[in-house]
C-alpha cells in the first residue's frame, strides 16, 4: 500500500532546507519568501499556527508559481483540505493520527507526517508513508536517532526538524535516509519586522550551499 506521492522524495530533496515559516503580517509574506527564493530555496513551509496563514497560503501559491508551498503544522484531516484548497503542494505534520492515515488514500495533496520513534514509523510505514519529517529532531535523539532508523527501516526518507541551526545542519544533511533538513533560523523574526530581506537571502544562500556533497 503507498498512501504517498512518490514524487515527494524528489520534491524534498529539491533543497538542502525548508524554511518552516510563521507568518503573523500577510504583507510580509510575498516579500519574505521572494527573499528565500532570491537565495536559491524552492520549496517553503507556511506553518498554520496563525489566523492568516491559509491566505498566506493563497497570496504565495497564487503569485510565485515556480515555488513549491507546503502547509506546515496540520494535525487534522480538515486543516489538510483546507491546505490544499488554499493552493499547497503538499502538508506537513508534526506527528500522524488514526485520522491522518485514513485520509490519505483520497487525500488531496501528499502528507509529510512526523515520527519521533520506531513505533511511530513502523505505523507511518504500515500507513504507506515512506518520506517522513523527523521531529523535533534534536530533543528526539538527533543524528544517533536517524542513523539507529537506518538499520531496520532503510527505505524510510526523512527531513528532520526541530532544534537545527545552520550549524547542526550539515551532520544531517550528510546521512543517507536524509532528504533535507526543516528549520525556522532562515526567517528571523527581527529580521521579518524590520524588512531585511537581504539578510534572509543571504541565510537562504547560505542554506543551499550546504547542499549534499
Ligand atoms: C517546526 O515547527 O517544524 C519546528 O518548530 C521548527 O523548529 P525550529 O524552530 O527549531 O527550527
Amino acid at each position: 500500500m503507498r498512501n504517498q506521492n512518490p514524487m515527494l522524495a524528489q520534491v524534498l530533496r529539491l533543497s538542502p532546507v525548508i524554511p518552516v515559516l510563521v507568518i503573523e503580517r500577510t504583507a510580509d509574506a510575498l516579500p519574505l519568501a521572494r527573499a528565500l527564493l532570491e537565495g536559491g530555496l524552492k520549496v517553503l513551509e507556511i506553518t498554520l499556527r496563525t489566523p492568516n496563514a491559509l491566505e498566506v497560503i493563497a497570496t504565495l501559491a497564487n503569485h510565485l508559481p515556480n515555488a513549491m508551498i507546503a502547509a506546515g503544522t496540520v494535525t487534522t484531516p480538515q486543516q489538510w483540505e483546507a491546505a490544499a484548497r488554499a493552493g499547497a503542494q503538499f502538508a506537513v505534520a508534526p506527528g500522524l493520527t488514526t485520522a491522518l492515515i485514513e485520509r490519505a488514500p483520497s487525500a488531496p495533496i501528499p502528507l509529510l507526517p512526523g515520527v519521533a520513534t520506531a513505533s511511530e514509523l513502523m505505523t507511518a510505514l504500515d500507513g504507506g508513508f515512506e518520506c517522513f519529517k523527523f521531529f523535533p529532531a534534536q530533543p528526539a535523539g538527533g543524528t544517533a536517532m536517524l542513523k539507529a532508523f537506518g538499520g531496520p527501516f532503510p527505505d524510510a526518507l526523512f527531513c528532520p526538524t526541530g532544534g537545527i541551526t545552520a550549524d547542526t545542519a550539515p551532520s544531517f544533511l550528510a546521512l543517507p535516509n536524509v532528504a533535507c533538513v526543516g528549520g525556522s533560523w532562515l526567517a528571523p523574526a527581527s529580521a521579518v519586522q524590520s524588512g531585511d530581506w537581504a539578510t534572509i537571502t543571504a541565510l537562504a544562500r547560505a542554506a543551499v550551499s550546504l547542499g549534499h556533497t
